[in-house]
């Protein structure tokens, strides 16, 4: 019998997008050959503590419609049932301090990793997970992981140094004012000046870490400016102030190659918000009222653009170093002009996200893509490479 591949699916966590992250490790325990793969559950909890995480895709899909990973208190292991599952039963949750808790499953991943799995799949969005903070630890600890390493994950992240490193590599994005906390403390007058010379409205106000459209607004007049800046600072006292482009929102997902060989790029897909002019794809549109949208699959690009917005995708993941998957999300303006608007290195990953459907329709099924996944983790090799 072929040995099977033991993976820590690592999920929850401390962003606002932790609801998502459970519903997305429900969806990828359930497409896993538990032929091929044993699988260790991982939960990281709202407040930063690690535990046991959840085999059962029922229970992570409750988890990921409001309460904790592992909905109502920690998770204590069983026995292993007749498929080799784990087995777990919930016990109320102890007192204990996040930071003790952080530093002894650190301890604890380190010696996991001779003895309990082969390679861990960060299934996290937003910071403290998609941002290279987890990716270090995993780096420390000299564990192989799906996904992009430290620095493309922490500048992937942060929507000015992504327009940092977008800019150098040539190319395009909407131009911004950047508003750090100290500036908007000490000038803000000059930070709304400066937007009234740069930009036009409407423009988009962003926390500059964060995602799922948190904190974000869209800005028609100028008096409402300092309102939304300071909405923003509630996600990330890091914020940026984008100009507003009119055009679709076409997305492409990159997937790295083995070896030598080029990243891969997907068909396009389109969000289409049906909700009438001047809507945008906001949270509510992207995880409550999700009927006011639909995703094109392929989108209806003329195939010369098609094609070259497939080349800037890749471009994206190279000019990023990304390693195992990004998708790349664009504005097409009315012009006929592809701008980059932003790329996610641990996109939505659900059966039903955007990023593994465009795989779907370009060949590679949902559970196909998380051994691709999987087996480029683990033939890359660890610390620096
Ligand atoms: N400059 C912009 N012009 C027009 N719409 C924008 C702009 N920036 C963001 N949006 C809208 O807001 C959504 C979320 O913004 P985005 O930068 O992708 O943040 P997130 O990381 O939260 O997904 C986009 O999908 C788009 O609908
Ligand atoms: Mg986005």
């Amino acid at each position: 019998m072929v040995k099977k591949i033991r993976v820590a699916l690592i999920y929850g966590g401390m962003s606002g997008e932790h609801s998502v992250s459970c519903l997305t490790a429900a969806s990828v325990l359930k497409a896993m050959d538990p032929q091929k793969y044993e699988i260790l559950p991982i939960g990281i909890r709202r407040d930063g503590t690690w535990v046991s995480g959840v085999s059962d895709p029922e229970l992570l899909e409750a988890a990921g419609s409001g309460g904790d990973v592992d909905s109502s208190g920690e998770l204590v292991l069983l026995g292993t049932g007749e498929d080799g599952r784990h087995l777990y039963t919930l016990s109320p949750t102890g007192a204990h301090s996040p930071t003790a808790e952080l530093i002894s499953s650190r301890t604890n991943l380190g010696s996991l990793r001779r003895e309990s799995f082969d390679v861990a799949f960060p299934l996290l969005h937003g910071p403290f997970g998609e941002d290279g903070t987890i990716q270090g630890m995993l780096e420390m600890a000299g564990i192989p992981y799906v996904g992009s390493g430290v620095f493309a994950s922490a500048a992937g992240m942060d929507k000015h140094y992504m327009k940092v490193v977008l800019e150098a590599a040539g190319l395009p994005v909407a131009p911004y004012v950047l508003v750090t906390a100290k500036r908007w403390r000490i000038e803000p007058d000059a930070v709304c000046a400066e937007v009234k010379e740069r930009l036009t409205y409407p423009v988009f106000v962003k926390p500059a870490r964060a995602g799922s459209s948190l904190g974000i607004s869209k800005v028609n007049r100028p008096e409402e400016l300092a309102a939304a800046i300071e909405f923003a600072q509630a996600t990330d006292p890091k914020v940026i102030v984008e100009q507003g482009v009119e055009g679709r929102e076409i997305e492409c997902a990159v997937l790295g190659g083995h070896g030598d060989e080029s990243p891969r790029a997907s068909v396009l897909g389109e969000i289409v918000i049906d909700s009438g002019p001047g809507t945008w794809y906001d949270y509510e549109t992207k995880y409550i009222e999700t009927e006011g949208f639909h995703m094109e699959i392929p989108a209806v690009v003329e195939p010369g653009k098609a094609e070259r917005i497939r080349e800037m995708a890749v471009q994206v993941f190279e000019a990023f170093e990304c390693e195992g998957m990004t998708r790349v999300d664009f504005f097409l303006t009315k012009e006929g002009e592809p701008i980059v608007n932003e790329h996610n290195t641990i996109p939505g990953f659900t059966a039903v996200s955007m990023y593994p459907i465009l795989w779907e329709h370009t060949g590679l099924s949902y559970g196909a893509l998380i051994d691709e996944l999987i087996s480029l983790a683990l033939e890359r090799p660890v610390g620096l490479r």
